[in-house]
């Protein structure tokens, strides 16, 4: 799988969110951002929403779930028809057991850290794993800065996801732009988050190209 590019609709004009999704075909996921509150100090959409925008788009749905308690809750994204879903380490109690539901239950199995949380505790159950999130910003709201201190994390995830000779998605979250993305794909992400990127750009589908293209030529030079 080469690089992907799934846009954030959590800038988008959310009452209109199927007109917003219909404006980037060219993606290759739509990430729907699910906060609740608690796991992160901001409330966003959740499970009638998410079910609703399912039926209303073809393309596949990335649920990151910014949530307490992922173990009860996951799952019935994974029944709502999400691609891939993906919970924050730190909010887990049982990660692997919960990665292997969501892989039972027909879903791409996924697990966000945050910016201070590290990668090595983690190591031995990458192989649990379709995809691991290395978040850029702190999670909670759009728009943020990108967080340099991260790109030593990409960098060791990809060493040891290549190491253990896996298949797993490196996804970045946070503040990726034309700016930045050249730096993540150097480091080994091949899964882009971008949300203000894209949704204000005044034309969001010409800027999902423009990401991809130039995350593609970073990560031949890597
Ligand atoms: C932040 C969310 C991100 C956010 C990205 O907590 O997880 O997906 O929407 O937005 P930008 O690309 O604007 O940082
Ligand atoms: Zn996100």
């Amino acid at each position: 799988m080469g690089i992907q590019i799934t846009p954030s609709v959590l800038n988008a004009d959310l009452s209109r969110l199927a007109d917003e999704v219909a404006r980037i075909p060219s993606s290759d996921w739509v990430h729907v951002d699910v906060m609740d509150n608690h796991f992160v100090p901001n409330l966003t959409i959740g499970l009638p929403v998410f079910e609703s925008l399912a039926r209303a788009t073809d393309l596949p749905l990335d649920a990151h779930l910014m949530i307490e308690d992922p173990d009860r809750w996951a799952p019935a994204y994974a029944e709502a028809g999400a691609g891939s879903v993906t919970f924050h380490a730190e909010a887990a109690k049982a990660p692997v057991r919960l990665a292997r539901e969501l892989r039972a239950k027909g879903a791409r199995a996924s697990m966000a850290l945050k910016p201070a949380t590290g990668i090595e505790q983690y190591a031995d159950m990458l192989g649990e794993l379709d995809m691991l999130l290395v978040m850029t910003v702190e999670p909670g709201f759009g728009g943020q800065k990108f967080l340099d201190l991260c790109l030593p994390k990409i960098r060791r995830a990809r060493e040891l996801i290549s190491a253990a000779g896996l298949e797993v998605w490196l996804q970045v979250d946070g503040g990726v732009s034309l700016e930045t993305i050249e730096r993540c794909a150097e480091a080994g992400a091949d899964v882009f988050v971008a949300g203000s990127a894209v949704f204000s750009a005044e034309h969001p589908d010409d800027m999902v190209n423009a990401l991809r293209d130039k995350a593609t030529a970073a990560r031949q030079n890597a």
